[in-house]
């Protein structure tokens, strides 16, 4: 058993949690929502993304957004590139960290960032030369690591060679995503077993969707393995607008509580995480999805 003693985590809701949403999240409460993560002690928070906003309307004030953040020290706040255009734009508003994001399927691939795995590799290249020359950090996602809503299975040799690749060009972190929830434990532990033989472990994230109720058991499971960093969505928000059926990602909140029962450190208040899940659920007009943060709730 090589349990962490403490975990960081990703907070990717103001990103990966709102993308999907369906009206458009006035700029002020992104920003309120950001802000209120950074006071429950998170981190490392996922701001916005610089994608086509033909493809992603929701992330179409991501210029505004970084420009009127007010940024904590001790804070990293991440935005998504797809390729030297949104690297460009996002380097003009101060951003300091990157995430270039690829898949481990190739239908995946066409369907949300229209290129082929290879052709995306090569796009993210100059994008990673580029942001290490400008001081910006880069985080690398592999998408679709246990399966995709096109082509289904994935093989994890495939995830192995996609993550390598986006580790060797000078990602600092691979994020491997489970964009459609259908992992459990088993596969998730092969997964990361290839994805090891390529990758040191101290240098992957595990970042699972709830879609089938297992996020918290292949995030167990992934901790057992060594994995020490996880992606997760205040209040369980989200979804992937290219992977149609994909419910949220794992919630923030059901993530802590995991951790908080296992003596694993996070850094993160429990109970004023809750209330921003409660917070952001209200002002986009739905239930928190997070379990947790109901039942805590409910309690006091
Ligand atoms: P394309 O149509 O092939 O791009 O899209 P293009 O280069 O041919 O350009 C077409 C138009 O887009 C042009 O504008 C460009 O200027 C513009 P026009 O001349 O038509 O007016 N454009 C841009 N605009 C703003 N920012 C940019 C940009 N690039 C081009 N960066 C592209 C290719 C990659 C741009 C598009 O497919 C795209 O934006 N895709 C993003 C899709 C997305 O954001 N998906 C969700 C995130 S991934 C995810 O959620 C999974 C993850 O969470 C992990 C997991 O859950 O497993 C990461
Ligand atoms: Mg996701």
């Amino acid at each position: 058993m090589v349990r962490p003693r403490g975990v960081r985590i990703v907070e990717v809701g103001p990103r990966d949690g709102l993308q999907n949403e369906k009206q458009l999240v006035p700029t002020a409460i992104k920003l309120e929502l950001i802000s209120r993560l950074a006071a429950c002690g998170l981190k490392t928070i996922e701001a916005t993304a610089f994608v086509s906003p033909k493809w992603v309307p929701q992330m179409a004030d991501s210029a505004e957004l970084m420009r009127a953040l007010e940024r904590r020290d001790g804070v990293s706040y991440p935005v998504l590139v797809p390729n030297m255009k949104g690297f460009e734009a996002a380097l003009a508003v101060g951003a300091q960290e990157i995430a270039v994001f690829g898949a481990a399927s190739e239908a995946f691939s066409q369907k949300n960032i229209n290129c082929s795995i290879a052709e995306s590799l090569d796009r993210f290249r100059p994008v990673v030369a580029a942001a290490q020359t400008a001081n910006v950090k880069v985080r690398g996602y592999v998408s679709c690591v246990l399966g995709c809503p096109y082509q289904g299975a994935v093989a994890p040799a495939t995830v192995a060679e996609v993550a390598a690749a986006l580790y060797d060009m000078g990602c600092y972190e691979i994020s491997l995503g489970d964009t459609i929830g259908v992992g459990t434990p088993d596969a998730t532990r092969a997964m990361i077993d290839a994805v090891t033989q390529r990758v040191p472990m101290a240098r992957l994230a595990g970042h699972f969707h709830d879609t089938y109720g297992m996020a918290v058991a292949n995030i167990s499971a992934a901790l057992e393995t060594g994995v020490a960093v996880f992606d997760s969505s205040i209040a369980g928000l989200g979804g992937c607008p290219y992977a149609a059926g994909a419910s949220g990602n794992v919630a923030t909140e059901d993530v802590v509580w995991l951790m908080r029962g296992l003596g694993v450190e996070t850094g993160v208040d429990l109970v004023a995480l809750a209330q921003t899940g409660e917070w952001i659920s209200h002002r986009i007009g739905r239930e928190t999805g997070s379990k947790a943060g109901r039942a805590l709730l409910a309690k006091r």
